[in-house]
């Protein structure tokens, strides 16, 4: 999936270590301790699961967010308005947009003239995205781009005509571990002019039982969700993985503030991945880790913009303190 055309908007090449399923299921089932990233979970049947999860009344992440936006869109917006000659809206990881479209709301009604770039790897996603946009706001200029956060990234560089406000919400920044995340932004600073914006969606420590709740619900969509990865091989690699073996493990540690999700084998038993001549060995008891879902604080959003060469212009809370939507600008 990662490797099909997008109609509407010209194809990206994907980079094969970053984007290539069958590269991260070798090196991540071939290694150990295994691993298989996050992003992978994605497909048409990851999109849905992630749906329900964004409505489970434990994953409070959307919730506050869409809070945020629906009380504080005119500030937020607010910020935007010196760029008020045109300016280019990207969306890293755009998902559903489902929050997005408020603050597009806002930006329509002030007649800005801007366009919207929403980017994901999924092109499941953005083409659920697009039709939804393109049915509710009919001016919209929309030009979806499929690829990953970092192919992407290498695109913007030529889009230097404009402005740009760069949207990272939903707290996907917290897929990575800190110096990945500085290493990100390093890179995303690199490629912004000097009114850019970037709007970053942190989810902020807090009681730690809410925090685990939100990737472990009772009603096991968080769980379905994970082993979805497994499922996904089964369905384009033709392997046999019996996801009950399989226990949905969530792990949050207060200090770092990192929630990581693994799948561990329940017993030893062997998987075969016929398409890619492979066959995976399991002990009892063993993992695969799959996410990490970090958590901030100020103080760490401050050191981390000062390792990016950024800093914070503003930034945006709920009325429980969960989550933060940081605006960051290149210092004057
Ligand atoms: C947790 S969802 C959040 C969606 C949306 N930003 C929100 O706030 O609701 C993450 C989205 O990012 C996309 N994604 C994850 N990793 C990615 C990557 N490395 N490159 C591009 N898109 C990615 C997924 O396909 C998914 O649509």
């Amino acid at each position: 999936m990662e490797s099909s055309n997008n109609t509407q908007s010209p194809a990206v090449r994907l980079k094969k270590s970053e984007s290539s399923f069958e590269a991260a299921i070798r090196e991540g089932l071939g290694n150990y301790p295994k691993r298989l990233p996050s992003r992978f979970i994605y497909d048409k049947e990851g999109d849905a699961l992630f749906r329900r999860i964004m409505d489970m009344p434990e994953y409070y992440l959307t919730n506050c967010e869409t809070e945020i936006f629906e009380q504080q869109k005119v500030q937020i917006i607010d910020a935007l308005e010196p760029l008020g000659e045109g300016f280019d809206l990207v969306e890293l990881g755009a998902g559903d947009g489902s929050k997005t479209r408020i603050l597009l709301d806002e930006i329509i009604r002030r007649d800005m003239d801007f366009r919207y770039l929403p980017i994901d790897i999924s092109q499941n996603a953005l083409s659920g995205l697009s039709k939804k946009l393109v049915a509710e706001f009919t001016e919209l200029e929309i030009l979806p781009q499929q690829g990953t956060y970092f192919d992407i990234l290498e695109e913007m560089q030529q889009w230097k005509e404009r402005p740009k406000v760069i949207l990272f919400l939903g707290s996907n920044i917290g897929n990575l571990l800190h110096p990945q995340a500085i290493d990100f932004l390093q890179k995303l600073r690199a490629v912004m002019g000097p009114s850019d914006l970037l709007l970053l969606g942190c989810d902020q420590k807090k009681e730690p039982q809410i925090v685990l709740d939100a990737y472990n619900d009772p009603a096991g969509i968080t769980e379905a969700f994970n082993k979805n990865l497994l499922e996904r091989i089964n369905r384009e690699y033709g392997a046999d993985f019996d996801t009950e073996r399989f226990i949905h493990w969530e792990t949050y540690d207060p200090e770092s503030g990192t929630a990581r999700s693994y799948l561990v084998a329940r017993e030893s038993f062997e998987v075969t991945i016929p398409d890619l001549d492979m066959q995976v060995n399991f002990e009892a008891w063993e993992s695969i880790h799959t996410e990490i879902s970090q958590k901030y604080d100020n103080r760490t959003l401050e050191w981390i913009a000062g390792e990016t060469g950024l800093e914070i212009a503003a930034s945006f809370t709920d009325s429980r303190g969960y989550y933060k939507d940081y605006l960051l600008q290149v210092p004057k």
